[in-house]
């Protein structure tokens, strides 16, 4: 299967031991680590930030997606560029000038991501589906891993993917939350590139194990 990605999120992994469950995934064929960066202020939790992903990036050479759940993201971007991010995706709710902070990531040597929330329309994101390298669609509601997957994300991944053959845009479809062996194939089929699989992976005995399982079921 072309360009399925598996993307670890470490949100709900064993923070006492980062590095060694950062390992854990690697060794399971993971191909980014997702690192979900939340402030408690747009998202009610709060997690890590620029210092937590450096440390991170001193542990794997897997590209390093960051997935900035916080209010002002332009505030924040560089440095989290600066600590080793290789995608910074921005959330469409959060971000006034989308534009601009899409090529200011750019700018600074990364790939630009923007995320959207369930309850906001792929409609929204028109005017960027041609700058943009990623589209996350967030099949949760932000804020907390294990959470219930929303099924009508299906749709909105169905939706991108047919306006990314119609105008033949480049952008890869992500999908974050609530992704199990009981929806992978389905999130797949709808057109979904990288899977971003936090409790799935880290809440089992095995976590390399686990890693193996999806990888085998996306190749
Ligand atoms: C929500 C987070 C989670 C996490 C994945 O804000 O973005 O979706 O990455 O969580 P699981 O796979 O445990 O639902
Ligand atoms: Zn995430």
């Amino acid at each position: 299967m072309k360009n399925k990605i598996l993307a670890p999120s470490i949100l709900t992994a064993d923070f006492s031991n980062l590095s060694q469950q950062v390992r854990a995934v690697e060794l399971g064929g993971a191909d980014w680590i997702h690192c979900d960066i939340m402030d408690g202020q747009f998202v009610p939790n709060m997690t890590f930030g620029p210092i937590v992903l450096q440390a991170i990036r001193k542990s794997t050479k897997l590209p390093i997606d960051a997935h900035l759940m916080i209010k002002t993201p332009d505030n924040l971007i560089e440095d989290f560029i600066k600590a080793g991010a290789n995608y910074v995706t921005v959330h469409q709710e959060e971000v006034v000038h989308l534009h601009r902070t899409l090529t200011r990531i750019h700018d600074l040597g990364a790939k630009a991501g923007v995320a959207v929330n369930p309850a906001t329309p792929v409609a929204s994101l028109t005017e960027v589906l041609s700058i943009v390298d990623m589209i996350l669609v967030m099949s949760v509601n932000p804020g907390f891993g294990g959470q219930k997957f929303i099924e009508s994300s299906i749709r909105k991944i169905k939706e991108l993917d047919q306006l990314r053959t119609d105008n033949n845009y480049k952008y890869l479809i992500q999908v974050d939350g609530g992704i199990g062996l009981d929806n992978i194939r389905t999130v797949s089929d709808a057109g979904c590139n990288s899977f971003v699989i936090g409790n799935s992976i880290f809440k089992n005995d095995n976590i390399t194990a686990a890693t193996v399982e999806f990888k085998n079921i996306l190749s």
